[in-house]
């Protein structure tokens, strides 16, 4: 099942390089991708597909094309296109990391170190955090962090292992105990994000930015704390951060629905109009493999996570995958980005589709995304 679903995924991509062109697709509208020059938070993902399709084929097609987008993730860097938010770390952790990984390309590293600089920037010593969004100072963001960063964190842990250089490595563990205090509540449920005072660091308050309300759990950012806890515990071995991933894990298999695909948010009301988000699902599916490799053989929630795991792909292939649909752009349906604020409801999601297909080359052949080196 995942070899077709992957030849799938591979057959559109090839189709995909013609259409976007050198640009980068986004979410879509009416079926299409809309698609942006290299200043969107998301265009690292389009060059970890076009990176995961080269290392399942070692069709150079898809390297040629790879490297055509880490070189305009190059002008980016140079030009500072957009870059003043967290999410440096999806871009170049998929992008020019990916090609260093992939090919030792020693000016890939070195960009990738100057995104870990550019990274390392949005740190607040007074307040202890990673700054989200926005600039220093700014009165709405100022003070906030969001459960997402998770992913950017693997950027600084590599960059760590890159230079020996400790400070990338405290400020990422700073945020990521932060981030397990305050962001991961007790009954294992998260905040998407949380307020802190910008001066002196105390706790403000716990809210959402995309889920159904403050108190609730977006699924997405749910999925965004399995898969980043785990990537903070292959970096430190801080057994707390396994615990947490674990924690999230359960608590998002547990609440799975029938056809085994998240809603967009846990405690949203549900009816026939309630919509998905299936990149929630493969961020989860691709986070539950990582989680899965650090537990003993005999651990009493291996069982429990594998099948989690399973049907979470099967449901993703089953039933939102464009599998049958040749001339379909993107790789999964019903993908949300921000229900709350009606932003592309129910579409394709470029990153649903890369950690649709990162976990789908995991399964079968082994092959691990770009958050770490091999
Ligand atoms: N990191 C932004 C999002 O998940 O929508």
């Amino acid at each position: 099942m995942w070899k077709q679903a992957i030849e799938d995924a591979v057959q559109k991509t090839r189709a995909n390089i013609e259409r976007f062109g050198s640009q980068f697709p986004h979410v879509s509208e009416n079926g299409h991708y809309l698609l942006n020059d290299n200043d969107e938070w998301t265009d690292g993902f389009w060059s970890g597909i076009l990176w995961l399709c080269y290392e399942y084929t070692g069709d150079e097609v898809f390297k040629a094309a790879a490297e055509r987008t880490v070189d305009s993730f190059r002008k980016r860097m140079d030009a500072k296109v957009k870059l003043d938010h967290h999410d440096i770390g999806f871009l170049y952790s998929l992008s020019s990391k990916a090609q260093w990984i992939i090919e030792r390309d020693e000016k890939a590293k070195e960009l990738t170190l100057q995104a870990a600089d550019v990274l390392l920037a949005r740190w607040r010593p007074k307040g202890q955090y990673i700054q989200a969004w926005g600039p220093e100072g700014d009165p709405q963001n100022g003070g906030r962090i969001i459960i997402d960063c998770m992913l950017n964190l693997p950027l600084l842990y590599w960059a760590y292992e890159q230079t020996g250089d400790a400070k990338y490595k405290e400020v990422a563990i700073l945020h990521a105990d932060k981030s397990r205090r305050f962001l991961v509540r007790g009954d294992d449920s998260s905040y998407h994000t949380f307020y802190f005072d910008p001066e002196t660091g105390g706790a403000i308050r716990g809210g959402t930015h995309q889920g159904y309300q403050d108190g609730s759990t977006w699924t997405r950012g749910q999925a965004w704390g399995i898969y980043g806890f785990a990537l903070s515990y292959h970096y430190t071995k801080n057994p707390l951060y396994l615990e947490t991933s674990k924690r999230l894990a359960r608590f998002f298999i547990e609440r799975l629905p029938e056809d085994n695909v998240v809603y967009w948010d846990f405690d949203v009301p549900v009816n026939a109009d309630t919509k998905r988000d299936s990149s929630g699902s493969a961020i989860a599916a691709a986070g539950i493999l990582e989680l899965l490799t650090h537990l003993e053989a005999n651990d009493p929630d291996r069982a429990f996570l594998e099948d989690g795991l399973q049907r979470s792909m099967k449901g993703l292939v089953e039933g939102y995958a464009t599998i049958g649909q040749p001339d379909a752009e993107g790789l999964l349906e019903h993908g949300s980005y921000s229900v709350r604020v009606d932003l592309s409801p129910d579409d394709y999601m470029i990153w649903g589709d890369y950690y649709y297909l990162e976990a789908l080359v995991r399964l079968e052949k082994g092959i691990k995304g770009y958050w770490y080196e091999r």
